[in-house]
């Protein structure tokens, strides 16, 4: 089993993929745009071979990894890093192997796609515009109505979102996209919002995760001072929850999946209606895929490599924890000067403090803008939400740290 590996290294979760790879007999071929010599070590003994392409020029990417791979052949070709999902779709197709096609990759990765694949598959969507021009943003203003939100139809992490309650704000937030080339304008969905993650083998999940965010994350993005949360259900297979796995299984078909990782993210209105939010081929960030393995006590990182080598998934979710993790965010600038109330956590927690992730006291602040790791989180889990809960809480309050 040859798999050719796109971004063996990056973002850091992938190192853990490798390995499953390396676990379940893979032989793997690594692909990125570093130099082979400034890999991971771990990654660097895990690989057969290397091929250094420019990965962010699809084009000549496929070019550079058809002409490496020379008389080899692969039976896979993976990533789970989102900017490469076109790229590794486009390389299947160059090379004939079974797989994702470039035309699916893309609905994964396009908003406005997205949107049309899942309308088309019966999937409620928000009413959605998609725009290059100033122009077009307020015509798209006036067929979706305020609130609304602009954002880039190829986004990732929250970067250049806006929520636009009136004009004014639609104003502002035109002022700051000018770099984004196409957006999306679309109807504000309010309510809570949710994961619905998989692993799937041929379209059918073989395992299925729901988180929740606390807040949802366009307030915890934009506002600094928020420590922001996620809890990973210990069954998500709860009646409370079915209608948004039925919306995810919908989509996934609608789509056209195939086999690997998926993580989507929507919407519960206060009426109880579920909205498809995005939907991308590649693993939840954030730590996601950790929060899974606590939750289960399993290795979900070898069982995906598992699902896309040998089409089998044999680990056993035993559901038993509800999983809680905090990002704290430091007050002030540069480095981290003091961290307090981490004795408080750790009484409140005792055993069920599973990962303490903070950075330590001298280490620089990362930026909260680009990383939702921000300076460092706190994890516990518990059989009971409502202890799970409070445990967060603990986190989330009491426990402060301060730079200078
Ligand atoms: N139509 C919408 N209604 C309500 N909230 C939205 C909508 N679109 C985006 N958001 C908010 O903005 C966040 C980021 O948008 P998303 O489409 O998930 O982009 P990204 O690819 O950056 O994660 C979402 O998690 C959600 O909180
Ligand atoms: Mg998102």
């Amino acid at each position: 089993m040859k798999v050719l590996w796109i971004s063996p290294h990056y973002p850091p979760e992938m190192l853990e993929f490798t390995r499953g790879l390396a676990e379940v007999g893979a032989t793997i071929i690594g692909v990125s745009d570093q130099p082979q010599a400034q890999l991971p070590q771990a990654v660097k003994h895990s690989l057969k071979a290397y091929i250094q392409a420019p990965i962010f020029d699809e084009d000549r990417a496929v070019d550079a990894i058809v002409r490496g791979l020379g008389r080899v052949e692969v039976d896979r070709v993976e990533t789970l890093w989102e900017p490469c999902v076109v790229l590794a779709a486009k390389v299947r197709k160059a090379l004939g192997i079974p797989g994702m096609t470039p035309e699916v990759a893309l609905r994964f990765r396009d908003k406005g796609l997205m949107k049309e694949a899942a309308i088309a598959g019966g999937v409620r969507v928000p009413k959605a515009v998609r725009i290059r021009t100033v122009n077009e943003a307020w015509a798209a203003a006036e067929v979706v109505g305020f609130p609304l939100i602009i954002k880039p139809i190829a986004g990732a992490g929250t970067a250049d979102t806006f929520r636009c309650f009136e004009p004014k704000m639609l104003e502002n937030a035109l002022q700051r996209m000018g770099h984004v080339p196409v957006c999306s304008v679309e109807e504000y969905i309010d309510g809570d919002e949710f994961t619905y993650d998989t692993v799937c083998i041929d379209g059918v999940p073989a395992f299925e995760n729901v988180a929740q965010y606390h807040p949802r994350p366009i307030e915890g993005r934009t506002n600094e001072w928020i420590s922001p949360a996620q809890h990973v259900f210990r069954n998500p297979l709860i009646p409370e929850l079915m209608p948004g796995i039925d919306l995810g299984r919908r989509t996934l078909k609608a789509l056209g999946m195939t086999t690997g990782f998926t993580h989507m993210e929507w919407y519960r209105k206060p009426d109880g209606e579920v909205v498809l939010g995005e939907i991308a081929c590649r693993s939840g960030g954030g730590k996601l895929v950790d929060m899974m393995n606590l939750s289960n006590d399993f290795d979900v990182y070898r069982e995906w490599a598992r699902a896309v080598c040998w089409k089998s998934f044999e680990a056993k979710a035993h559901r038993r924890y509800f999983v809680g993790m905090v990002f704290k965010r430091a007050q002030g600038r540069g480095r981290i000067s003091r961290i307090d109330g981490l004795d408080r956590v750790r009484a409140r927690c005792g055993k069920w403090l599973v990962e303490e992730g903070l950075l330590p006291v001298g280490a620089h602040r990362r930026d909260w803008k680009a990383t939702l790791l921000s300076d460092g989180h706190i994890t516990v889990r518990h059989p009971e939400l409502s202890e799970c809960m409070a445990m967060m809480k603990t986190a989330i309050i009491d426990l402060r740290m301060y730079a200078e």
